[in-house]
């Protein structure tokens, strides 16, 4: 199934409309970390915007997001069409501060001046991460790591040396299940066990969560007020095993405030990063954490510039 740009124009086109959740959801499902979880029809249908979700919200600046503090009332998103368009950003509250997560991160970069693309690794840390954060280091490139609880156990090291070398953390849940198969209790111990993995091996508590496959329903976010992270550029990299292909669906789709979909757990991902990495300088971009992306406040429910 190959499902590219042309799926996740429908898919936000889609969204912004406000129609075909149904469709829109079965393709976020399917487009990550392999399509082994698709979601039933039953599941699917499911999913909703959340209550009293703004159909729509005008583009603020890239930081204008944060704007909705306490209220939650205008989280447009730095690329408000994307980000507020079918779920709606907007009528949930401000961050969860009970998660300690501390300090608001300062942006090193101002997106609003500058080129800025998020790059997003999933489901390590693993064996091939301290190459790719070696990589990163050579073009002063920031990124987000959503991390799997299970695998923080496993390479404690590796996301201290992430996390020491100023990348973000993200929770991915502690085994990668499908959320909205999961009844309310158990998505909150998936993201509670990991939280605590991740604080116990840096002392950081993540800001901010990506649901396993994309798979999100009302219920699904209900169970934590941090932002929910999807993506803007999908490499599809899980199934495309070859450096070279991986590296052209990034560099063929990438705007001024993607959010590009890697998993670091695979050594062609990790291979097809120079490359990235060096056409992307040379157009101009820095590379940005998520949180970074978005001045500090990324808003409830994050795709990026599509
Ligand atoms: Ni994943």
């Amino acid at each position: 199934m190959d499902i590219g740009a042309r799926s996740r124009l429908a898919f936000l086109g889609g969204a912004r409309r406000g129609s075909a959740r149904t469709v829109a959801t079965a393709v976020l499902v399917a487009m990550t970390c392999g399509a082994s979880t698709l979601a039933a029809p039953s599941q699917a249908a499911q999913a909703a915007p959340p209550p009293g979700a703004a159909s729509s919200a005008p583009a603020s600046g890239a930081w204008g997001v944060m704007a909705s503090g306490a209220s939650g009332t205008t989280a447009s998103g730095a690329w408000g069409a994307t980000a507020s368009g079918a779920w709606g950003a907007a009528a949930l509250s401000a961050p969860d501060d009970r998660t300690g997560t501390g300090p608001l991160p300062r942006p090193r970069v101002d997106c609003r001046r500058v080129k800025c693309v998020a790059l997003t690794f999933d489901d390590g840390p693993g064996p091939y991460t301290d190459t790719l954060l070696a990589y990163l280091a050579a073009y002063h490139a920031h990124a987000t790591f959503f991390v799997v609880g299970g695998n923080v156990v496993t390479y404690p090291r590796v996301l201290r040396r992430t996390v020491a070398a100023g990348h973000e953390i993200g929770n991915h849940t502690w085994s990668h299940p499908d959320l909205t198969r999961l009844p309310p209790a158990r998505v909150r111990s998936q993201l509670g066990r990991t939280d605590q993995a991740i604080r116990a091996v840096t002392g950081v508590v993540p800001r901010l969560v990506r649901p396993p496959y994309g798979a999100l329903n009302a219920t699904v976010r209900r169970q934590t007020d941090r932002p929910m992270v999807l993506w803007s550029v999908d490499t599809l990299d899980w199934r495309f095993r070859s450096s070279a292909t991986v590296a052209r669906r990034a560099l063929r789709s990438v705007r001024p405030g993607s959010v590009i979909l890697f998993h670091d757990i695979h050594p062609t991902t990790v291979r097809a990063m120079p490359r990235v990495l060096r056409k992307l300088a040379k157009r101009g971009y820095r590379f940005v954490t998520v949180s970074e992306l978005f001045g500090g406040h990324p808003p409830r429910l994050v795709f990026g510039a599509p």
